[in-house]
């Protein structure tokens, strides 16, 4: 379980001081699909970093189970994060030069497994994600779809059972759009936490819950 006590982000000092979160609580349960909603410029993705553990709170606290994570020190937070978090993007955040199954290799550089066994889980995500006649590609090779199937099978080679997404379909039509939903669903169905950041109605209504964030505050949202 992800806990979030009053959490607040300032960014930059005097005349350019900005509070982007402004004392947000929130609660996301293990194997739970939450919608995060929002404008633009609303707080969403400091908000997600945070969740992450790609940056800290001003103040407040975050736990994950009993674990207080904004005050772990900077190596055991990117232990934390390498070892629970997959990150999903709008914009893909591959490597432009690499092909995709040497993208979905990328986390397991920092993992002790033998070759075979990385070959193994790679294989096998490659598979999952329909990306076997495209594994040599590089992503300028590859569809909008195609590249984000590819950051979900990095997002999943560590084993991560938090999945955090930063607008995944932003940059997709609505067909890929719905197809990225559907895996999204189904690696939640299967026990991983998922929470996608979004500013479109019609996919935060394929979680199960949507909260909205307003200003650096959180709401909560019928759904
Ligand atoms: N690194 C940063 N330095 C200064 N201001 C930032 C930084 N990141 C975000 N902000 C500001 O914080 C507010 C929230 O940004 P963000 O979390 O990116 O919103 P969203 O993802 O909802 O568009 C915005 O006003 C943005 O300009
Ligand atoms: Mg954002």
């Amino acid at each position: 379980m992800i806990t979030l006590k009053n959490i607040h982000k300032t960014y930059g000092k005097g005349n350019n001081r900005l509070e982007a979160l402004k004392g947000v609580d929130l609660t996301i349960n293990t194997g739970e699909m939450l919608a995060i909603m929002g404008a633009s410029g609303s707080g969403k993705t400091t908000l997600l970093n945070i969740i992450g553990t790609i940056d800290r709170p001003t103040s407040g606290e975050y736990y994950i189970d009993s674990v207080r994570m904004d005050e772990l020190s900077v190596k055991e937070m990117a232990v934390f994060r390498n070892r629970v978090f997959g990150f999903v993007m709008q914009d893909y955040s591959l490597i432009s030069h690499y092909s995709a199954i040497k993208n979905i290799m990328l986390p397991l550089h920092y993992i002790k497994l033998s070759r075979a066994e990385k070959k193994l889980r790679v294989m096998r995500l490659i598979e999952a994600m329909k990306l076997e006649n495209r594994k040599d590609a590089l992503p300028s090779q590859m569809s909008g779809g195609q590249k984000q199937r590819v950051a979900i099978a990095r997002a999943l080679v560590n084993d991560a059972n938090i999945l955090l997404c930063d607008e995944p379909t932003g940059a997709l039509d609505s067909v890929t759009a719905m197809e990225i939903m559907s895996i999204l669903k189904k690696l939640n169905s299967e026990g991983r936490t998922v929470v996608i950041v979004t500013h479109d109605q019609s996919i935060a209504k394929k979680c199960d819950r949507i909260v909205e964030i307003k200003d650096g505050i959180i709401f909560n949202k019928a759904n």
